[in-house]
């Protein structure tokens, strides 16, 4: 068992500084996911983890205790890197086994550890195979037993499904979820993959240029991203983003900001700071719209219809406007490409941020207001 913490990380290649200062605490049995853009410090920031790299300064501590200077073995550590480069010429079971006779462990010991990883990892019957011998999914499913077998207090893995092809990369996702719920150790996990993100993380961690721009649950993600880099990075399509500008002086409870090309919307946000004019952008899920069709004259036009056999994307014009919103519909869709169409949606789906990319919080009613400043004195 086995909670991880970093206080302020720093880490600089040469005169590169990768991740300016980095604070973050993973709980004891979690399922942490790093996502981020390529380049952004997802790997580092797994690999000062492991041990596989120092620290320029501060300090790294597991269940309490600093391990900074100490080895991967030392920290109970086990890694499952993207390729995860097998020995071709030893079976399943000595590729398991490997890193058990490097520790010098008995031998009777080795067979006992590796039949029980073989067994949660559903390997019983490849044990005498070698790697050229298993399909993708069986070899990583090696792999992840070899960093497994030291029964380590937390396990690391670097974008451990991205060599796969689809299908099998869906059955190693419910795989690793198993293995999860099975061994209830500390797991932290690197990916590209949204579907793997949402669904494997207990709490996902968004890095942007070697910082944590927000950390929280898939669900707290999705419905309340913090900041733009967020609401535009966790969604797939992309959460669809307007500029748009604050009509009017902003109320006590309500605002209301003008989208060109599309109308105004009256929001109940925090809008406190800004004034009359103040840029802002606003943010619509392709969920969130709602599409109706309009007469040939008016409306935005339909440039593109894709369709997914479960649902369809609708993309459509905004005047002045690049980017094409994305519309998700469900199927049969009645619309097709050239048509004019109406989009609506309903003020409380509607995310706004500053021009500094804050998200703007619900104003809070004045007696939860309230209740919460009697409870700061
Ligand atoms: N040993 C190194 N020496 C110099 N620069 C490095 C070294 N390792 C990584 N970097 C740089 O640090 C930055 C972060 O790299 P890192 O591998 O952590 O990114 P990542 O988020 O894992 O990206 P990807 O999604 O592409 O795997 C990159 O700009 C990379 O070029
Ligand atoms: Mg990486």
């Amino acid at each position: 068992m086995a909670c991880v913490e970093l206080k302020n990380i720093n880490k600089t290649f040469g005169q590169i500084e990768i991740l300016p200062c980095v604070n973050l605490r993973i709980e004891d049995g979690e399922f942490v996911v790093f996502v981020g853009p390529s380049g952004c410090g997802k790997s580092t920031m797994l690999r000062l983890i492991a041990g596989l790299e120092d620290p320029s300064s501060g300090d790294i501590e597991i269940d309490g205790e600093v391990v900074t200077d100490q080895s991967p073995k030392e920290r109970g550590v086990g890694m499952v890197f993207q390729s995860y480069a097998l020995y071709p010429h030893m079976s399943v079971y000595e590729n398991i086994a490997f890193g058990l006779k490097l520790g010098k462990a008995k031998k009777n010991k080795i067979r006992e550890w590796v039949e029980k990883t073989a067994e949660v990892l559903q390997l019983e019957k490849l044990l005498d195979r070698k790697p050229r011998e298993l399909s993708g999914g069986q070899r990583q499913r090696v792999a992840i037993g070899r960093a497994m077998a030291r029964e380590p207090k937390i396990m690391l893995f670097d974008e451990p499904l991205s060599n796969l092809d689809a299908s099998l990369r869906v059955q190693m996702r419910t795989e690793i979820a198993k293995l999860h719920d099975r061994l209830q150790s500390t797991m932290i996990y690197v990916t590209h993959d949204q579907v793997e993100a949402m669904t494997l993380a207990d709490k996902i961690v968004v890095l942007n240029g070697g910082n944590i721009e927000q950390v929280g649950t898939p669900y707290e993600l999705y419905e309340t991203p913090a900041s733009l880099f967020v609401a535009g990075f966790i969604g797939s399509p992309k959460m669809n983003l307007m500029p748009g500008r604050v009509a009017g002086e902003t109320g006590a409870s309500a605002t209301t900001i003008d989208i060109r090309g599309l109308g105004q919307v009256t929001v109940n946000r925090e809008t406190s700071g800004l004034k009359d004019g103040d840029s802002v952008t606003v943010g619509v899920r392709p969920e969130h719209f709602s599409l109706a069709l309009s007469g040939p004259d008016h409306g935005l036009e339909v440039v593109n219809v894709e369709y997914l056999g479960n649902e369809a994307y609708v993309y459509v014009e905004l005047p002045g406007m690049q980017e094409l919103m994305v519309v998700r519909q469900p199927v049969p869709c009645e619309v097709q490409t050239g048509q004019r169409v109406a989009l609506t949606t309903e003020p409380e789906l509607v995310h706004v941020f500053d021009a500094s990319g804050r998200a703007l919080g619900p104003f809070q009613a004045e007696s939860e207001a309230t209740e919460q400043l009697a409870a700061t004195q």
